[in-house]
């Protein structure tokens, strides 16, 4: 659908406000308004959303509420709710709302008629809840492994690095980059007696995980025989690639083509959650991303959180030309929340053209990267504070903590806070010279240090409180990013639910594989060629050249 007039008439709008001189600027609009901290600071069911130190101010958040209008976020909410396949480059629905669902809730119309998309959801989390409270009163493993790449590995991960707890009921592994170094590491920490291993894969032909898995799979049966295979889990959409590999039937668990790789870990793809964290953590996921789900569907827009964090992100992308985000979480259990939204939203919204296959008009998806606080403070931080462009930060608190060591939570709090406050109060000249005189420089040295030590200030930073890190929040948090990215991709008007610009590489890597052990085809770039023939060189027993 081509942009419509009253949009693109928003847009230009918006671009508008961004020229005016000052548009970047926080500070003034502190100064301005007294209550603005209270003004931009959003709530949904525990979860804080303040915006108030970004240059929002509510003369842009109505021109963004009314481009959220325009575009209809909220009509294809609703498509996406009730099943519309809004994923038109493959042909499908999206449906991830529905993993967490109570039965009965969503009644998604299918290619061949009407099914209820919880029913079939529940009855895999109902086999998923016996097979784990099985597993953990009959105590045969000690350890899952779970096989998997992309949203295969990185949201389950993320969430068991997050709640797994030292009594937790089993210990987890992750094998998912195709580096035989990676399993020669993992292998010596387990016993395949005690391991259970879980090939998670939507299509069940990634080439990564297929090289993994047989690499375990041959692990296993050398150590089991055949035996070894009842260590097999599937969780995969593709029962008979799962059958071929081994995979006893009753061991595989199902889900469905609208579940996107990076919307899965709710999926069958959470078994290693629910194995590693019990069942109850995981229900409870669910249950934290179910209301979160509900508040989206229901919140106003000016009130609609993952609505209010996608504006913020247009205004940073579209109207100042930021297009990089920090994520900074100052919680070392959410260590690995920024790689698991690098893939959500740089695999969803790294797209260049509309639904209709036009240009965008835009700017589209930001370059997400992020590590846990404080160690980003001595990492990257340096050039958030004083480097050329602004980079907008999402910092994560959490009030909580699930330790007995309080000083050490009030430092890191205090540090989180202290962030945000330096990114956006800066530190003028008169400040600086002061400090400096005081510490008994030179007025020669004041001067010639000066420069360096100023700080611009008004570097946006947006604050999410949470009270205490559990499953429920868990789930909270995550959704709310989920909605954002959808939020993004309606007022972007691109498809944030293929992922197309992955299948080159892909293609490229399968034709090179067999030229790196046999002759080399033309068609390669010079680079390419000089390339492999250097590996062939170097590696002369690997490359068949031994
Ligand atoms: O290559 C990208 C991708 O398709 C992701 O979207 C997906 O999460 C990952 O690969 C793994 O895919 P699968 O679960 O089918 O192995």
């Amino acid at each position: 659908m081509p942009q419509d007039a009253d949009a693109t008439a928003k847009w230009t709008e918006i671009a508008s406000l961004a020229r005016v001189p000052g548009a970047s600027a926080i500070r003034p609009l502190f100064a301005a308004d007294p209550g603005r901290a209270e003004r931009f600071t959003f709530h949904a069911d525990g979860v804080t959303l303040d915006l108030s130190k970004t240059s929002l101010s509510p003369e842009v958040l109505r021109a963004l509420l009314g481009l959220a209008g325009m575009r209809d976020v909220a009509g294809r909410r609703r498509a996406m709710a009730s099943g519309e396949r809004i994923n038109a480059t493959e042909d499908r629905a999206v449906l991830h709302m529905a993993l967490r669902a109570p039965r009965g809730t969503f009644r998604a119309l299918e290619r061949d008629g009407a099914e209820d998309a919880s029913a079939s959801v529940n009855d895999t989390l109902e086999a998923m809840r016996a097979f784990t409270l099985r597993t953990h009163a009959d105590q045969p493993y000690t350890d899952v492994l779970n096989i998997g790449i992309g949203g295969s590995d990185l949201g389950p991960q993320m969430v068991v690095r997050a709640l797994h707890r030292h009594d937790s009921p089993m210990r987890a592994h992750w094998l998912s980059n195709a580096d035989g170094h990676a399993w020669e590491a993992l292998r010596h920490q387990l016993d395949p007696a005690r391991t259970l291993v879980l090939v998670a894969s939507k299509t069940f032909t990634t080439a990564e995980t297929m090289s993994n898995a047989h690499l375990v799979r041959d692990w296993l049966r050398a150590a089991l025989g055949e035996a070894g295979d009842r260590h097999l889990v599937a969780l995969s959409t593709n029962r008979k690639a799962t059958a071929a590999f081994g995979v006893p039937e009753d061991q595989v668990f199902g889900f469905r083509d609208w579940v996107g790789g990076r919307f899965s870990l709710w999926s069958a793809v959470g078994l290693s959650i629910a194995l590693s964290c019990g069942w109850r953590a995981f229900e409870r996921l669910l249950a934290g991303a179910r209301a979160m789900d509900e508040h989206f569907l229901a919140a106003p827009d000016a009130e609609n959180l993952p609505l209010l964090m996608a504006l913020a992100e247009v205004w940073h992308v579209d109207g100042l030309g930021y297009g990089t985000r920090a994520v900074l979480p100052y919680d070392e259990r959410l260590a690995r929340f920024p790689a698991h939204l690098q893939q959500l939203e740089m695999e969803s919204l790294g797209k260049r053209v509309t639904m209709e296959g036009l240009p965008v008009a835009h700017n589209t998806g930001a370059v997400v990267f992020g590590e846990p606080g404080t160690n980003a403070q001595h990492s990257f931080m340096q050039l958030l504070h004083q480097g050329t462009t602004p980079v907008p930060a999402d910092i994560v608190l959490v009030a909580r903590p699930d330790h007995h060591f309080p000083a050490s939570h009030r430092l890191l709090l205090a540090n989180g806070l202290a962030q945000a406050e330096a990114l956006l109060r800066g530190r003028d000249a008169e400040e600086v010279r002061a400090e400096m005189l005081k510490s008994g420089r030179s007025a020669a040295e004041v001067e010639a240090l000066l420069p360096h030590r100023l700080f611009p200030g008004d570097r946006p930073s947006t604050t999410i409180l949470i009270p205490e890190l559990t499953p429920f929040t868990l789930g909270q948090l995550v959704a709310l990013y989920e909605h954002k990215v959808f939020c993004l991709g309606a007022l972007w008007d691109v498809n944030a639910f293929d992922q197309w610009g992955v299948e080159l590489g892909k293609q490229l890597a399968s034709a090179i594989l067999p030229e790196l052990s046999g002759p080399v085809g033309p068609g390669h770039d010079g680079s390419t060629a000089a390339l492999i023939g250097a590996l062939k060189r170097l590696w002369p027993e690997g490359t068949g050249q031994g």
